[in-house]
């Protein structure tokens, strides 16, 4: 079953943020939210098996160590809630966990259809839990959650592979604070969170010497191509993945390799690009394991448990509400 978008035109939405961000003054901008149509969702997952990217297996390790007590510290009836699932392969070991103690249901909140389908294929044989897709933003969803929960029912919202760094500093305490103004005391969140550590190797993670994640990133210029009838030449543009000391976060650009001009039809838009010039694209903030808890702390939670993997540095923390 899958509960459908309530969009009313996505278009129109879309081309409204592209013109919004390429109109920017000094840094253009796109929200990271459009890397993910069918191509990109499958080319994440591409991403999440190369030997640069550490983090998916540092979080699914900690997943498949813990999965046991994690969820025996989440006492009762438990609803799981999962913002931004992807494929769902890691949520696994939480959910075959949970199935031992009783019959559970699944919520996967995702903007994109296709890592929705993805999900509920990869978590259809898990006897006793019963999976509802739910194709929305991250706290529509889980305000559509909240209120289809039975009264007794905790929440136990999951918020893996440190997706949380794509808000900026503090935008992800405001985030967090949203999430928890729809939650009761008692129900439980459990964040993935990536660690800092040496800059090459996270430069190697998000630009990988096979191409995937410059595929990942240039296909936003191609589904603006497809979608809003632009006219993006591909060849004429590089990506690329930035370190910045200041935020401590990954940064991918765009940039542009020649002074050009591009018109996006679906949005009225024509835009000039300067060579050099670039399109921030999407951050990848990273923590370290005590500003996890502090963060916590300001959003009205208190951090439970900690995991951390000392392979790929990577936090597994469990918040419960106040
Ligand atoms: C970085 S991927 C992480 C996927 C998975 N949780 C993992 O750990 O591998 C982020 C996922 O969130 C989804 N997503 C991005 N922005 C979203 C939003 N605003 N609302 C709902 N889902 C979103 C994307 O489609 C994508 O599948």
């Amino acid at each position: 079953m899958v509960i459908h978008p309530i969009i009313a035109d996505p278009v129109s939405e879309f081309a409204e943020e592209v013109c919004n961000g390429l109109n920017k003054p000094g840094q253009k901008e796109l929200p990271s939210k459009y890397l993910y149509d069918e191509v990109g969702s499958r080319l994440f997952e591409v991403i999440c098996a190369l030997p640069e990217y550490g983090l998916t297996r540092a979080d699914e390790r900690l997943l498949r160590k813990h999965a046991r007590e994690i969820v025996e510290r989440v006492r009762g009836e438990v609803v799981v809630a999962e913002l931004g699932s992807g494929s769902g392969k890691k949520t696994r070991w939480i959910l075959e966990a949970l199935s031992r103690h009783r019959p559970t249901s699944y919520y996967p909140i995702e903007i994109s259809a296709t890592a929705l389908a993805m999900c509920e294929r990869e978590l259809a044989d898990i006897d006793a839990i019963s999976i509802v897709g739910c194709e929305r933003e991250y706290l529509d969803g889980l305000l559509e959650v909240a209120a289809r929960r039975l009264r007794g029912q905790r929440l136990l919202v999951l918020f893996l592979g440190s997706t949380i760094g794509n808000f900026d500093r503090p935008a992800d305490i405001s985030f967090l604070r949203e999430m928890r103004l729809i939650l009761e005391p008692g129900d439980a969140l459990l964040l993935g969170t990536d660690l800092e550590k040496p800059v090459l190797q996270l430069i190697d993670a998000y630009d990988d010497p096979l191409g995937v994640t410059a595929a990942f990133n240039l296909n936003l210029l191609a589904r603006i191509n497809r979608e809003l009838d632009a006219d993006f030449v591909l060849e004429r543009y590089a990506h690329a993945a930035r370190f910045n000391a200041d935020t401590r976060s990954i940064e991918m650009h765009i940039s542009s390799a020649c002074d050009q001009m591009v018109t996006i039809k679906k949005a009225g838009l024509s835009v000039p690009f300067q060579k050099g010039e670039t399109i921030w694209t999407e951050t990848s903030h990273k923590y370290s394991v005590e500003e996890v808890a502090d963060m916590a702390e300001h959003a009205g939670f208190r951090c439970d448990a900690q995991w951390i993997d000392h392979e790929w540095p990577f936090a597994e923390n469990l918040l419960i509400a106040e």
